[in-house]
């Protein structure tokens, strides 16, 4: 067949490079409204959830029996299954139907149920319903800070920057395992630099991660994985009584934390059972509520790749993300793994949660270049920065980041870096040179930055995990070289634990450490001249981008 040229030019578009796959429903490739979803149904005897979802009770699965035990509402049930999916859906869309009505309604519904009245909606109306539904008044935004080299000087420098470029949680991870304790503490560090009260944690195995936010290096939690059907989550060695136990163990320690699932890990591991993706995530929220947990990261994640190939499943993300929120969760909405070659497709699927905000729009901005992103990248970067600036700008939205100048920035990471080196030289641990603090301060990414000796650092760590370092001792370290400013926001980041107010859903921490959360700062949208809107300040901070012509110096 002769070749049409425009047809060529279409195939080399970076989408074509995208992958994806039509409905198999029977492996679980399907977003939503799969063909063999259950249709909604209960039955409540004696106090006890009897019948659900078409399932009666001597059938149940352990995610149905946690579900019916602890996440469903039994008082409202009845009245809550009686109303029609249409019905559900314009309520979510009314203006003059507030927040608390609809959380009630919502607190009696079964996971079937939830997912035929988001069928109803259209992604606009979805974006109306988390507008309204979000649990915090201000929306927020979280950072990746991670290097392939797992420099901590530079993971300090770029949590610093990312701080005082807006973001209100700041998490790491590692390449090498060992590394954690560095990595968690120089984010700890390089954050209160940055920006005071901005929250931190280091993503890595749970009894390691445990441990970490138990001696003070982390300030909050978020991978503490949930799936959706019983097979898979028994894959993992869990159940959810066993994540119930971990969520309550950092409660124990007034550590903030959240769950995290998403659309795709069940078809991903093999196991969907023929659900649709989106009624498996159902299940997985409905578990975290049941939990007791305040928060969820969700919105696919980390199986994007999956969700995305499917038809509708950019809309059952921000199903996923708005269902959180209905069941009156923080959501921590994803938009980190990069999933698209075309920088169209990766804006659009952004704008889902940008445009209504939610609690944090990415679970995973990467604060630094993508090719540093240990958590296989983010869908947008350090090199986008500007980007979403001038989206915020041209929008008028507040996407939780704002502009900010060369000079300051260069001055926080270099003061991020000195303070690693003088904590280092105080704790005995390995040495940091004055090379690499200057190159931290100017990198853009750890193709800048010196090795380091690796097996110094390991020795270092197992020394300091062995000796028994907390955050105390940080703080004390702090004080002795000088910083005492970074050891009193340390030592004030340490007080949340007791204090225990940002345990509440949805807590971020101001710069002067005042807890902002659902509870003081409740979403109260109902419709215009209501809610959310950018004060006159914060408006300035996002006009004032680079790169302007000022019309006095025309
Ligand atoms: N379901 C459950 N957990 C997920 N994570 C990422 N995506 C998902 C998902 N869809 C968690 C895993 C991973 C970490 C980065 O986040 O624990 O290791
Ligand atoms: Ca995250």
């Amino acid at each position: 067949m002769k070749k049409s040229k425009r047809f060529q030019v279409l195939n080399d578009r970076p989408v074509n490079k995208d992958s994806f796959i039509d409905e198999w429903p029977e492996k679980g490739f399907v977003a939503m409204n799969g063909p063999y979803d259950p249709k909604p149904s209960i039955k409540i005897q004696n106090g006890k959830i009897i019948e659900l979802d078409g399932k009666k009770i001597e059938e149940f699965d352990f995610m149905d029996s946690f579900i019916a035990d602890y996440a469903i509402d039994l008082q409202q049930a009845e009245k809550s299954m009686n109303y029609s999916d249409v019905e559900l859906a314009r309520m979510l869309v009314d203006i003059n139907i507030d927040r608390k009505t609809i959380i009630k309604i919502f607190s009696g519904l079964t996971p079937a149920k939830i997912v035929k009245v988001l069928d109803e909606l259209n992604v606009v109306e979805m974006m109306m319903a988390m507008q309204k539904i979000r649990a915090r008044k201000f929306p927020s935004n979280q950072a990746h800070i991670t290097n392939i080299k797992d420099n901590p000087i530079q993971i300090a420098s770029d949590a610093a920057e990312g701080a005082l470029r807006g973001f209100g949680e700041e998490e790491t991870t590692v390449g090498v395992a060992r590394y954690a304790p560095f990595n968690a503490i120089a984010l700890l560090i390089g954050a209160q630099v940055g920006r005071r009260g901005v929250l931190t944690q280091c993503a890595v195995e749970e009894a390691v991660e445990l441990e970490l936010g138990m001696r003070g290096f982390t300030t909050y939690a978020e991978t503490i994985s949930v799936y959706g059907t019983e097979s898979v989550f028994i894959d993992g060695d869990d159940t959810p009584y066993s994540k119930a136990f971990l969520a309550s163990c950092y409660a124990s320690r007034g550590l903030k934390m959240r769950f995290t699932s998403g659309t795709g890990s069940e078809v991903l591991m093999g196991n969907a059972e023929g659900k649709s993706m989106l009624y498996l995530e159902t299940k997985c929220i409905m578990v975290t509520k049941g939990a007791g947990v305040q928060g969820l990261q969700n919105g696919a994640v980390s199986c994007i790749g999956v969700t995305s190939a499917v038809p509708s499943g950019i809309r059952a993300i921000l199903a996923e993300n708005l269902i959180a929120s209905l069941l009156d969760l923080e959501v921590a909405s994803s938009n980190d793994q990069t999933f698209s070659h075309s920088d169209i497709r990766r804006t659009a699927r952004t704008m889902m949660q940008f445009l209504p905000g939610t609690d944090f729009i990415f679970s995973g901005y990467s604060g630094v270049p993508n090719y540093d992103n240990v958590f296989a990248g983010a869908n947008f970067d350090a090199e986008d920065f500007d980007d979403y600036n001038v989206l915020q700008r041209d929008l008028k939205v507040d996407g939780g980041l704002k502009p900010v100048n060369e000079e300051d920035v260069v001055k926080v990471r270099y003061k991020a870096a000195k303070v690693m080196q003088a904590l280092f030289k105080e704790l005995n641990l390995s040495k940091i040179t004055d090379e690499e603090v200057e190159a931290a301060t100017y990198a853009h990414g750890s193709k800048d930055m010196p090795d380091r000796d690796e097996l110094a650092d390991f020795e270092a760590i197992e020394d300091l995990m062995n000796r028994g370092i907390t955050g105390v001792d940080i703080v004390a370290a702090l004080v002795k070289s000088g910083y005492d400013d970074v050891a009193q926001s340390i030592l004030n980041m340490l007080k949340q634990r007791v204090y225990g107010d940002y345990l509440q859903t949805s807590a971020i921490l101001d710069k002067d450490f005042n807890v902002i959360s659902a509870i003081n700062y409740p979403n109260d949208y109902l419709g215009p001249g209501t809610g959310y809107r950018l004060s006159e300040e914060r408006w300035e901070e996002i006009k004032k981008i680079p790169n302007i012509i000022d019309p006095d110096n025309l």
